[in-house]
């Protein structure tokens, strides 16, 4: 709602031109989007602090959503259905049977995982993946090594150069990216002390946390730049 904030916006509506605007009222309402003389696009830095795999749960718990919700207010729990069983040519025959309803109304009432170190989906480390015929390749896919792979091989800037673009602080050593003993010290085995080699992925997993934060500081300054524009 930007600075003069909703009671002002609800009553007076979006003022202040393209350049006051999306500081005095925010950005929603806008009537143009401000592109800043650039076609709108999705940066690769967009797409790479979108991988967000760890949000996923192991299990999808099926909520029978013809019954009375509970105390709760969920509906009740049917069956917990493990995830690997919901992708793929079996996860689609799967999915068709426990209809749209069902499936969207069951997400809405699950917690998603946290972006955590150590909280990337096991299931995803032995994908199947499908050839353009719809069959299934014979060689499966360990999405947590691949996803570390495309940010290397697409020369997304690893953790520190990424802030330093960013115009945020690098950090110098491992304790200034989390006080969790067991991340540090994991860090140090993979990486040493260069603290430059810190790949971007496991450098937004790994960082502490904004108080009411569930993203890191460094992925929330490029949803800002994106939401901008
Ligand atoms: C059942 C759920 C999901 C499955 C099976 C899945 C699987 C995949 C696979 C196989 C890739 C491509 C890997 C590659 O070749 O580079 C991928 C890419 C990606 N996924 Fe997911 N994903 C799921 C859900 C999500 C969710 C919930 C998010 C974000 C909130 C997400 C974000 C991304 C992003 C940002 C990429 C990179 C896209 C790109 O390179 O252009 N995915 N995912």
């Amino acid at each position: 709602y930007g600075l003069l904030g909703k009671k002002f916006k609800d009553t007076f509506g979006h003022v202040g031109g393209r350049i006051l605007g999306p500081f005095l009222g925010g950005l929603v309402g806008l009537k143009k989007p401000n592109n800043h003389g650039v076609p709108y696009s999705l940066t690769e830095e967009f797409v790479s602090v979108y991988r967000m795999h760890s949000l996923l749960p192991d299990d999808l718990q099926l909520r029978d959503i013809t019954a009375k919700p509970g105390l709760n207010k969920s509906p009740p729990l049917i069956r917990s259905i493990p995830m690997e069983n919901l992708i793929g040519q079996e996860g689609e025959k799967a999915i068709s049977k426990i209809g749209f309803k069902s499936l969207f109304v069951s997400m809405g009432h699950q917690a998603c995982g946290a972006l955590e170190l150590w909280n990337y989906p096991l299931w995803m480390k032995d994908l199947i993946a499908q050839d353009p015929e719809g069959r299934d390749r014979p060689d499966h896919v360990d999405l947590m090594a691949l996803e570390v792979y495309r940010d290397r091989e697409r020369d997304i800037a690893r953790y520190n150069e990424f802030r330093r673009a960013l115009l945020l602080i690098p950090i110098s050593k491992w304790e200034d990216l989390t006080d969790d003993k067991d991340a540090t010290k994991t860090l140090k085995e993979v990486y040493g002390d260069d603290v430059e080699k810190l790949d971007l992925l496991v450098g937004l997993m790994a960082e502490k946390k904004i108080k009411g934060f569930a993203i890191s500081e460094t992925a929330f300054v490029v949803f800002l730049l994106m939401a901008t524009r």
